[in-house]
């Protein structure tokens, strides 16, 4: 939220510079929650597989994003909260505590920071920063699963703390994108916890849950249980990799691919009946060509089983598939793919969902689709974290979020 005069200060201002698209999104913090004011989406340049390969393209893409928000908003901005996401994203978990004294006594806030300083201590590989500081649990003694010690009684106070890291240059790349293009930049976050944020419901994180965000070069991952994040990480197949095959196996360029992809492509080709026929544009000039709609299936029913194959062993590897009887949710642009849910079904074994972000109110309907899952939770998780250090004295739910979002600042 922008402080500064020039800007109304109830605005929320957010960016997802993902590597199809970037997304500006304009919002204004009411009494009662949130209300859409402006967006605008245009084609990422100068971003591949989630980071910047040159920078006036994302500056560019970014400038064009907010000036179209900016117009539907009816105002100018100043500041933004930003997402990263991609292979240079790692989940890491660490304990760490604080003995309290010889005898018993109530835990204070003070001592939970100190429990989350000390997990959040852990020595990281050169050029990572951590961008969030997520409790999975507080053990008070000898009882675990404390999910808010704060005024319990007891000698020691430790804490699992899952901390999601991303490579320092990579995050100050987007952020000095968003600097050129005129935006101060508040915060920057981890898109699939901004997805989770727009997608989950409560009963699911509880259950225990993951959510495969599906984007254009990869396909990033979180795992909810007992309503706390288990797990994060990344799986290196997104939407692309699939328009990649379809241009190489129909031999046509990338943009007819993207398209024919969408219009006719399905993943599991014994359900395209025979006899289709797709027109496939060919390369230079030469003439297109009329092709069965199955052969295209053909193509992207392999890449389907990678992509869930992949999902299912670094669950596995991870020791968190078993944590999930809600089942995998799927979410960004490529979890459109027609019939992919049903090869993650197949593949995983668990119940599927497809999940559009929860509207914020007046936004309009265009943007309720998978791809808008990572803005849409962003603005959403701007507006929580906003309110919770503008109100230190709320319940202690907000305070500890205060507390996360300053020391993963
Ligand atoms: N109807 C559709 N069928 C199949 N794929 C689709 C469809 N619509 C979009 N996609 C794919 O979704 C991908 C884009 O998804 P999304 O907009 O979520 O990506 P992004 O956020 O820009 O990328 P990332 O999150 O990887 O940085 C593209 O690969 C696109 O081809
Ligand atoms: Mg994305």
């Amino acid at each position: 939220m922008s402080s500064n005069g020039k800007h109304p200060s109830n605005l929320i201002t957010v960016l997802d510079t993902g590597s199809a698209k970037t997304v500006a999104l304009i919002c204004e913090a009411m009494d009662v929650g949130l209300k859409y004011r402006g967006h605008g989406v245009v084609d990422s340049r100068g971003s591949r597989k989630g980071i910047i390969v040159e920078l006036d393209k994302a500056v560019q893409s970014i400038h064009k994003a907010v000036e179209e928000a900016e117009k539907l908003a009816g105002c100018q901005v100043g500041n933004a909260v930003i997402s990263v996401a991609g292979s240079h994203i790692k989940g890491v978990t660490s304990r760490g505590g604080v003995t309290l004294g010889q005898r018993p006594r109530d835990v204070t806030r003070e001592d939970i920071r100190t429990a989350v300083e000390k997990a959040r201590s852990v020595t990281l590989p050169e050029d990572r920063e951590v961008l969030h500081l997520l409790p999975q649990e507080f053990i008070l003694d000898e009882q675990s699963g404390v999910r808010d010690p704060a005024g319990m009684m007891g000698r020691r106070l430790e804490v699992n703390l899952h901390m999601v890291t991303a490579s320092s240059s990579a995050t100050q790349n987007v952020v000095t994108a968003a600097n050129r293009a005129g935006l101060h930049v508040d915060n920057v976050v981890y898109e699939a916890l901004m997805a989770a944020d727009s997608t989950l419901r409560a009963d699911e994180k509880e259950l225990g849950v993951c959510l495969a965000d599906i984007g254009a070069g990869s396909t990033d991952i979180i795992v909810y249980s007992d309503g706390m994040v288990a797990h994060t990480g990344v799986v290196p197949v997104g939407g692309d990799h699939f328009t990649n095959d379809v241009a190489v196996g129909l031999r046509t360029p990338l943009v007819a691919a993207e398209k024919i992809k969408k219009q006719f492509g399905h993943t599991i080709s014994s359900k395209v009946p025979d006899g289709n026929e797709i027109e496939v544009p060919a390369v230079a000039d030469r003439p297109s060509r009329l092709m069965p709609q199955r052969f295209l299936a053909e193509i992207l029913e392999p890449r389907a089983t990678e992509l869930c194959e992949l999902l299912r062993d670094h669950l596995k590897q991870a020791g968190v598939l078993e944590l999930c009887p809600a089942g995998v949710v799927l979410t960004g642009g490529g979890s459109r793919m027609t019939g992919l849910a049903e090869v993650c079904q197949g593949i995983l074994d668990r119940p599927i969902r497809l999940a559009s972000p929860e509207p914020i109110a007046e936004m309009p309907e265009q943007m309720v689709e998978p791809e808008f899952a990572t803005v849409v939770g962003l603005a959403m998780y701007a507006h929580r974290t906003t309110i919770a250090k503008m109100n230190p004295e709320q319940g202690f739910g907000h305070k500890l979020r205060a507390l996360i979002a300053r020391l993963g600042a």
